[in-house]
């Protein structure tokens, strides 16, 4: 496994290109079931969650290649084992995210549980509630979801709200069972995420019909069949949020390309509210601080509402406040797997439940820290570029899931990180 050594301080300046986002790259993925034939997918990133959704995809019978130009072409001509296995499912949860195509497409399939990760528990009910609506026949069967609708589906007006609010995943296996639906079908209280609109506008150009996309309410008018698409995901508003901190907490300058500021008003106005300028340039934006970091409060929630996402290099930030912020966490509760590690880092963090009362620190010490989940990982090179001293965060395969070679990308704007294998 792969440690990385990350000197600090150091103060980042520069330019950094955002890549095309994991979250919407996934369930599009899991779209290509629903076409007999090649579809083809740009801007989607060199991560190891995308290289885990293609075995997966394999496994079923289709068949995937990268051209020269990065574009990932998925061929489903033939899906003759409607199957997620466990093995691939518990190393990346989002291959939940096959059972609606494949319900659709084959009217059966066989899924494993998610299971539990670092940052909670991850329930699937909301998912298999919907696609029951559909009038899918689902049980459990020694870990696995066992699905058919020899029928075919039926459109249904479906609610899909939680407890923590919509579900993006559930929104998607619904979302895309309900194409080849007959009938209409409304699905109220659906996520608004970026990545589930861009999903929705993918799934419109294989011959879809959705409405209403971006809203909590979608309706889909259910057609005969879809055709392969061509499609390039959106840029990564999470990365392109990571990247954001990455200035702040250095007190740098950095230009990012390729970065939508529509799907991140949350964070830009968290930002701006704790001293960080940031300017709308060309493609992107360029983020700046530099006088000191205030004290702020986080609580996260479905899109529009401030990205769980983002919410553990935040803390990483303000821990750095003149003052105390506190983080609230609505959507995992559970999401802290980085408060002892950041807390090792002489950041002063007190967790009250699914909240956390961060007191500022005039500076953090760097310290041997371990990974546990991507975004906590992230936040932990975060607090490694500002603290004093070489941090080394074991257990880097966590930030290789969602971040492509990010210290070949932080490094030619300032950062100091090795990357050795332990
Ligand atoms: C997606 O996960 C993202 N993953 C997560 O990003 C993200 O944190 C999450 O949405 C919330 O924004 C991908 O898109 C691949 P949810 P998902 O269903 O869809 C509860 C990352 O770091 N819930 O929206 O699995 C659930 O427990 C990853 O890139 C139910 O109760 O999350 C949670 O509290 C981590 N029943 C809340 O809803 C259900 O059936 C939101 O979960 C489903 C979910």
């Amino acid at each position: 496994m792969d440690v990385f050594g990350i000197e600090g301080p150091v103060r980042l300046s520069g330019s950094v290109t955002i890549n095309g986002s994991k979250n919407a790259t996934l369930p599009i993925m899991a779209a290509a079931i629903l076409a007999a034939g090649k579809s083809v997918l740009s801007a989607v990133p060199h991560l190891s969650d995308i290289s885990v959704c293609g075995q997966l995809l394999g496994r079923l019978g289709c068949k995937l290649s990268r051209g020269s130009n990065g574009n990932l072409c998925i061929d489903s001509t033939v899906i003759d084992n409607p199957v997620g296995e466990y093995e691939i499912v518990r190393r990346m949860r989002a291959g939940i995210c096959i059972l609606g195509p494949l319900l659709a497409r084959c009217e059966r399939a066989e899924v494993s549980m998610p299971g539990g990760c670092a940052i909670g528990d991850r329930p699937i009910n909301i998912h298999i509630r919907g696609l029951r609506e559909l009038g899918a026949k689902i049980h459990l069967k020694n870990g696995y979801i066992i699905a058919e609708a020899s029928k075919g589906l039926k459109g249904k007006d479906i609610f899909m709200g939680g407890p923590f609010g919509s579900t993006v995943l559930g929104t998607a296996n619904v979302l895309m069972a309900a194409t080849l639906a007959k009938g209409k079908t409304i699905i109220e209280s659906a996520a608004c995420e970026p990545e589930i609109a861009d999903l929705a506008n993918c799934l419109n150009k294989m011959g879809a019909k959705i409405t209403g996309i971006g809203s909590p309410r979608l309706t889909v008018e259910g057609v005969r069949e879809l055709r392969p698409a061509e499609h390039r995901v959106i840029p990564d508003r999470i990365e392109a949020g990571t990247f954001m901190v990455a200035a702040a907490i250095t007190a740098g300058k950095l230009h990012l390309h390729n970065c939508r500021l529509d799907d991140m008003m949350a964070v830009v106005d968290k930002l701006r509210n704790v001293g960080v300028t940031i300017d709308a340039a060309g493609d992107g934006c360029v983020v700046t601080r530099t006088g000191p970091i205030k004290p702020g409060d986080i609580t996260t929630q479905p899109y529009p509402g401030f990205p769980t996402d983002l919410q553990a290099q935040f803390m990483a930030l303000l821990s750095l406040a003149e003052g105390n912020s506190i983080i609230i966490e609505k959507v995992f509760p559970d999401r802290f797997m980085h408060v002892a590690e950041l807390n090792r880092m002489a950041a002063n963090l007190r967790k009250e439940g699914p909240t956390v009362i961060v007191a500022g620190v005039k500076k953090l010490i760097a310290a041997p820290v371990m990974a546990s989940d991507l975004r906590a990982s992230a936040a932990l090179v975060l607090a490694g570029l500002a603290a004093e001293g070489t941090t080394a965060v074991s257990r880097v395969y966590h930030i290789d899931r969602g971040y492509e070679k990010i210290e070949e990308r932080l490094n030619p704007v300032g950062a100091k990180i090795t990357r050795e294998s332990d």
